[in-house]
């Protein structure tokens, strides 16, 4: 197993490796219409895959997004402008991948970036992914509060928000 930055040539083998996850675990809630832009928006900061004997098999990103839910959570719980924090994404390991500490290890390089450009790590999962809310709290990621995202013409999405265990330079938790 390896973790590397992504490239823009790995789109296509991490749209099919997203295919594989939308199948077996029903993420995301609502599939995009066009996942190689969903994996790419504008405010993705960085990506990283990791790679099993030369296969793709798993994903993360840190998004710039200072108006997510849990952005917004964070700053309220700990007075931090919005732009000390950076959202961690689309993490997701292939099934034939898991259970060896490959979605651990991902959310830690994100975390490793996030902590060199000096911002905090939050998220939020879906009321549905229970292995990714153990794998957060497991690493001690702080659970923030949960809200509800409305869709237009589908039900609307539970979801909770979490923040990457505080540090010792932190002000309050
Ligand atoms: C959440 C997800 C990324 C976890 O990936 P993973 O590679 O299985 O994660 P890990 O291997 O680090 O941890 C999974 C389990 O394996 C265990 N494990 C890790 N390394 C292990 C090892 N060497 N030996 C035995 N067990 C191990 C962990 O303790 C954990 O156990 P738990 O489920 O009982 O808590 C994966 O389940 C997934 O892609 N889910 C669907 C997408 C999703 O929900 N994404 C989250 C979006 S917010």
């Amino acid at each position: 197993m390896r973790i590397r930055r992504r490239r823009d040539a790995d789109i296509e083998a991490v749209v099919a490796a997203l295919a594989t996850v939308t199948a077996a675990d029903g993420y995301p809630g609502y599939p995009p219409r066009d996942p190689a832009a969903w994996l790419s928006r504008p405010d993705v900061l960085q990506s990283w895959v990791a790679e099993r004997a030369g296969e793709l098999v798993g994903h993360v990103c840190l998004r710039d997004s200072p108006g997510h839910p849990a952005a917004a959570m964070w700053c309220a719980r700990t007075g931090v402008a919005p732009g000390a924090c950076v959202v961690l994404a689309r993490l997701f390991v292939v099934p034939a991948a898991r259970g060896t500490g490959l979605g651990t290890d991902l959310v830690g390089v994100a975390c490793a970036e996030g902590a060199q450009l000096g911002r905090h790590p939050v998220l939020d999962v879906a009321d549905n992914g229970h292995a990714a809310i153990r794998l957060y709290e497991r690493l001690g990621w702080v659970r923030l509060g949960s809200y509800t995202q409305p869709h237009e013409h589908r039900p609307a999405e539970y979801l909770h928000c979490f923040a990457a265990p505080p540090r010792t330079t932190d002000r309050v938790v």
